[in-house]
């Protein structure tokens, strides 16, 4: 995330030539978008589900979501908006309600402080399977179900061709959770992974669900596909053009 690393810059008493301060900040604005999206995703499937356990599950979340922004100056400006969008997470208000305020934090976070939400360089999916099959497919497996180790592990690791975990994620969100990992469960955080390296990744999980590519691809920009999910490009361009605009993420180089 170029955008945030120089706003984490700009923000750290390093920049200015001083010693960093023993606890130096952490603005986390990245990780406030992430946690924003899931809630609005877990909200859904928690109304869906209706059990205590499942709304808790949310409220805890919202609990984390207003920890995470008053511990951090630069999100000091969102705390309230947030305290107000984890008392309707309580108050159990309609999930479409819960969304639209989700994407309004989210487009104030991601958009007002240009938190990048797609990659600076065309993902490169050649090199992010061999990285897959090195970093991911022992929980995940290397055509994205059933990996060795996912047995011992709960929650399980995402099965990553199934409609239902796919659908509902654009690769910006599955770059986050590569960036900071899911609270919660095993998924580990590759933060040290270049940044190239995570988007690419983020995009290649979307092609390992496979299909042919018979072209010619509709013309969507990067940006539009990093940010959207499969049922949404499915709508929009239909299910057949689906298997291109993922395996062919970059329009002008690579389209066939
Ligand atoms: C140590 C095991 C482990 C490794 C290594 C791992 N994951 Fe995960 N991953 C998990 C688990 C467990 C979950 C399930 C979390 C849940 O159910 O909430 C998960 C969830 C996910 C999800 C779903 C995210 C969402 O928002 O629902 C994606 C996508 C994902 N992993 C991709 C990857 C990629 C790509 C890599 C390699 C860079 C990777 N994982 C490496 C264990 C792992």
């Amino acid at each position: 995330m170029k955008n945030l690393a120089l706003a984490l810059a700009a923000g750290s008493l390093a920049w200015f030539g001083l010693p960093p301060p023993r606890v130096p900040p952490q603005p986390r604005l990245g990780q406030l978008v992430a946690l924003v999206q899931d809630i609005r995703e877990d909200y859904y499937e928690a109304s869906e589900v209706g059990t205590a356990q499942a709304h808790r599950h949310v409220t805890e979340s919202a609990d984390a979501v207003v920890a995470l922004a008053r511990g951090e100056p630069e999100a000091a400006d969102l705390v309230a908006p947030l305290e107000q969008f984890r008392a309707d997470v309580r108050r159990q208000v309609q999930p479409p309600r819960i969304a639209a305020q989700a994407n309004a934090l989210v487009t104030r976070l991601a958009v007002q402080r240009r938190i990048a939400t797609s990659p600076p360089q065309p993902p490169n999916l050649h090199r992010a399977s061999m990285l897959y099959g090195a970093i991911c497919a022992a929980c995940h497996g290397a055509a994205g179900r059933d990996g060795n180790a996912a047995a011992f592990m709960s929650p399980r690791p995402t099965d990553l061709v199934a409609d239902g975990n796919i659908n509902p994620l654009s690769p910006f969100r599955v770059f986050e959770a590569i960036t900071y990992g899911m609270a919660g469960t095993a998924m580990p955080s590759f933060e040290l992974v270049p940044e190239n390296d995570r988007w690419s990744l983020a995009f290649y999980v979307f092609t390992l669900r496979g299909g042919a590519c018979a072209g010619p691809r509709p013309q969507v920009s990067i940006e539009q596909l990093a940010t959207t999910t499969d049922s949404v490009l499915a709508a929009e361009y239909g299910e057949r053009n689906l298997p291109c605009l993922r395996r062919f993420p970059d329009a002008v180089s690579e389209a066939p």
